[in-house]
């Protein structure tokens, strides 16, 4: 009989995230080749896992053609060598799109239906540009459901300045700057390379290499440096290179299980879920809408946001992840906001992105014992934002 369960995030893996673009280093790399060598690597990694005990494959992809289509979860499990009687599927919620993949195996998990899944994302935004192949209905304009800034994310991150004027072009690059800081001071400590799954690569003149760190990083960012940059999504605006997200290609992996699984197969899960939610706000203002979502797996966890000893927010714009730190009355530069950087500095391959959120979340858990729950969230195009919260296993009541 299948009994309700635990849900458990085991352990997670992800490639390098590269720069997209010709001189991007995964230019010449397939993106499924990517989701493939983040499986091996975890699979790897976690012997104790027969592949024939994987029940499903979710992976995420926002353009879903090419070498990012053919149901990825079913097409990468089979190239990455899984039995043929593993299953997959392929999921879109844009930049939720691994959040959402490590969501819905949760929930077949919980159900007691799945005792182990691989859930996952992908975006080679530089073979995919984002939104190339998009065709949006014409009424969304035409009958004024959104206005057509709407669809792009720059101009809605634009959008969060102007209805917030105290939350400031200053504050923005300040938190950009140290995203970088924050970043490199976290590669320098090695935080952040024991997660990473190396990945060949094939640079334009068919010289190999080997991708082996997030290619983006711009450590020496100064306050003054962004002050100078142009504004792409208006003119005399306020969002910047320096306070977006770069364009990014990569894929994320997380192994998750069922409480019993765990303990037939001797697992040593990183976290364990205590809530989730998705919430939908005006897609202009997209950015904000991880707020909602925190509220509602907050009030599903029964817990506060003074419980969350742990934030791993993306940062797709600096005024996106300040404005729901203003929301909630937290600093800027408060210490339990992503301590290793974002993906202002690490990269943001859309689809992939939430994986990289709870890689973090989970390898900070073993390092604070103190810290018993942390929060996962991040915001989704056409004004989405989705929230994870998470128990840490190794919290030992005691104060740091
Ligand atoms: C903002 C954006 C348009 C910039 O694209 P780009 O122009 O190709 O970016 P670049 O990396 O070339 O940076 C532009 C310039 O800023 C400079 N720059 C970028 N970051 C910098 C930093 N931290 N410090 C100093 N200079 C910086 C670059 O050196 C470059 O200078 P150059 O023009 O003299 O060469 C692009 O990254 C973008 O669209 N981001 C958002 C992606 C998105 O919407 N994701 C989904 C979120 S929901």
């Amino acid at each position: 009989m299948a009994e309700i369960s635990d849900v458990f995030f085991v352990d997670g893996m992800r490639t390098p995230f590269g720069r997209a673009g010709e001189k991007g280093m995964y230019w010449n790399t397939r993106a499924d080749d990517l989701v493939v060598k983040s499986i091996i690597g975890l699979m790897e990694r976690n012997p104790n896992v027969p592949g024939d005990r994987v029940d499903d494959v979710a992976i995420a992809a926002t353009s879903q053609t090419g070498d990012q289509g053919l149901t990825l979860g079913r097409s990468a499990a089979i190239l990455a060598g899984l039995p043929m009687t593993v299953p997959g599927f392929a999921i879109d919620r844009m930049c939720a799109g691994a959040m959402t993949s490590v969501t819905t195996m949760a929930g077949s998990i919980g159900m007691g239906m799945y005792d182990v899944a691989l859930a996952g994302g992908v975006e080679h935004m530089g073979r995919h540009p984002i939104g190339a192949n998009a065709d949006p209905n014409p009424r969304f304009v035409a009958e004024r459901m959104v206005d057509p800034g709407a669809l792009n994310m720059g101009v809605t991150a634009e959008r969060i300045h102007d209805r917030f004027p105290h939350l400031t072009k200053e504050r923005a690059d300040r938190y950009g700057m140290l995203s970088q800081q924050k970043a490199q001071a976290a590669y320098d400590a090695g935080k952040i390379q024991p997660d990473l799954v190396q990945v060949a690569t094939k640079d334009n003149e068919g010289a190999w290499g080997l991708a082996t760190e997030d290619e983006g990083r711009r450590p020496e960012t100064t306050m003054a440096g962004l002050a100078a940059l142009k504004t792409p999504f208006r003119p005399h605006g306020r969002v910047t290179a320096g306070t977006s997200s770069p364009l990014t290609d990569g894929a994320t992996m997380s192994l998750l299980a069922g409480g019993a699984a765990v303990k037939e197969l001797g697992l040593q899960p990183k976290m364990r879920l205590v809530s989730y939610a998705f919430a939908g706000v005006q897609p202009e203002i997209m950015g904000i809408g991880p707020i909602p979502s925190t509220e509602k797996a907050l009030k599903k966890a029964g817990l506060d946001i003074s419980d969350i000893g742990l934030f791993e927010l993306n940062e797709a714009f600096a005024i996106q992840v300040i404005s729901l730190l203003d929301h909630f009355g937290i600093a800027d530069d408060d210490p339990r906001v992503n301590q290793w950087g974002g993906a202002i500095a690490l990269g943001h391959p859309l689809a992939a992105s939430g994986v990289r959120l709870m890689i973090q979340l989970a390898a900070q858990f073993a390092e604070r014992p103190d810290v018993r729950y942390g929060l996962t969230a991040m915001c989704v195009g056409l004004g989405q934002g989705g929230s994870v919260i998470w128990e840490n296993p190794h919290y030992n009541g005691k104060k740091k």
